[in-house]
C-alpha cells in the first residue's frame, strides 16, 4: 500500500477515544478550577472560553460591576458559565479576599492565569509616578497577589499550573513604555523563580508573550501605524484573542508537566529571542 492510501486508511478509522474536545488530547485532561485575571477584556474573554469549553470552571475578577454583569450575561447567551469575583488585582487584601471565595465556592484553584492588566505609556520624561505605579501595581504586583494566595491550595491538591501573560514589549522593549516593559519582564523573572520553587511540586509556572493582538487598543491606532507594524511582523497579520488562549490551553494541559520556567512568544515572528 503507498503512503497516500495508507494515510487514507488511518483516517478512516474510527475514533474510539469517548470524547474530543476542542483542542484538548483525547481524555487526558481532568476538569479543574481556573482563575483567570481580567477575563472580561479582549484575550481574557478568549482565554475563558477556551479554557470553558475544555471542560474547565471559569472564574474571573472584574473591577467595572457593569462591563462585567453584561458581559456575564451575552456568554451565557452562548452557552458559557463563568463565576465572577469582584476584586483589583493590584490589592493585596482584595486578591487573598477573593481567592478564598473562589475556593470556598468552586474548589482549590489549580490553574491561574495572570492575564490582567493595562498600559499608561509616556516617554520617561514625562512619566508621573502615578503612570509607573498603576503599570507595576496592575501588571506586576498583580502576579504576586494572586499567585501568593492560591499557591497553598495548588501545593496541597499536587497540581498547578501558573500562566503569566506578559508581551512582546516586556522582551524587547518599546518607546514610551518603561513602565510596562518593566513590568512585563519582571514577570518573567518571577515565572523562572516560581517555577524552581515549585518544579517538584507538579506545580509548572510560565510565561506567554503575545505580540500585537488584533484588539480595540491596536484597531484604533492609525492605518498608517497599523500597517508599519503589520509589515514587520513575518506572518503577516496581527495576532487573535484565541492565538494567545490556544498557548494557554496547550500550557494547562496535564500532558505539559514537562515545560515550566519558559517563555512562550505568540508574536507571528515578530520577535525572536
Ligand atoms: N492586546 C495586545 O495587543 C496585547 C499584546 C501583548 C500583551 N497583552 C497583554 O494581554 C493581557 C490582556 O490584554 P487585553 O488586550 O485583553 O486587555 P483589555 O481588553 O484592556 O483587558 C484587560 C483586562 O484586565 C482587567 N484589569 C486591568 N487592571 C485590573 C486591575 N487592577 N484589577 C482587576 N482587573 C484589571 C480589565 O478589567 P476592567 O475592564 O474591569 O478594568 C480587563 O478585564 C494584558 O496583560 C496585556 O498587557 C496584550
Amino acid at each position: 500500500m503507498n503512503t497516500q492510501a495508507k494515510a487514507k486508511e488511518i483516517f478512516q478509522q474510527p475514533v474510539t477515544t469517548s470524547v474530543i474536545r476542542d483542542g484538548a488530547p483525547q481524555g487526558e485532561t481532568a476538569p479543574r478550577v481556573v482563575l483567570v485575571t481580567g477575563g472580561t477584556g479582549a484575550i481574557g474573554t478568549e482565554i475563558c472560553k477556551k479554557l470553558a469549553r475544555l471542560g474547565h470552571i471559569v472564574a474571573t475578577t472584574y473591577r467595572n460591576e457593569d462591563k462585567a454583569k453584561a458581559w456575564q450575561e451575552a456568554l451565557k447567551k452562548e452557552g458559557y458559565t463563568f463565576h465572577l469575583y469582584k476584586c483589583d488585582v493590584s490589592d493585596f487584601d482584595a486578591c487573598q479576599n477573593a481567592v478564598k471565595n473562589v475556593i470556598q465556592d468552586l474548589g482549590p484553584i489549580q490553574i491561574i492565569v495572570n492575564n490582567a492588566g493595562i498600559t499608561r505609556d509616556a516617554t520617561l520624561r514625562k512619566m508621573s509616578h502615578e503612570q509607573w505605579r498603576d503599570v507595576l501595581t496592575s501588571n506586576l504586583d498583580s502576579v504576586f497577589n494572586v499567585t501568593r494566595a492560591a499557591l497553598n491550595g495548588m501545593l496541597d491538591t499536587g497540581f498547578g499550573r501558573v500562566i503569566n501573560i506578559s508581551s512582546i514589549n516586556g522582551q524587547k522593549g518599546q518607546f514610551g513604555q518603561s513602565n510596562y516593559a518593566a513590568a512585563k519582564a519582571g514577570m518573567h523573572g518571577f515565572t523562572k523563580a516560581l517555577a524552581q520553587e515549585v518544579a517538584s511540586k507538579g506545580i509548572t509556572v510560565n510565561t506567554v508573550s503575545p505580540g500585537y493582538v488584533e484588539t480595540d487598543m491596536i484597531m484604533a491606532v492609525p492605518e498608517k501605524v497599523r500597517a508599519s507594524i503589520k509589515s514587520q511582523i513575518p506572518v503577516g497579520r496581527f495576532g487573535t484573542p484565541e492565538d494567545v488562549a490556544h498557548v494557554v490551553a496547550f500550557l494547562i494541559d496535564d500532558a505539559s508537566g514537562f515545560i515550566t520556567g519558559a517563555n512562550i512568544a505568540a508574536n507571528g515572528g515578530h520577535f525572536m529571542d
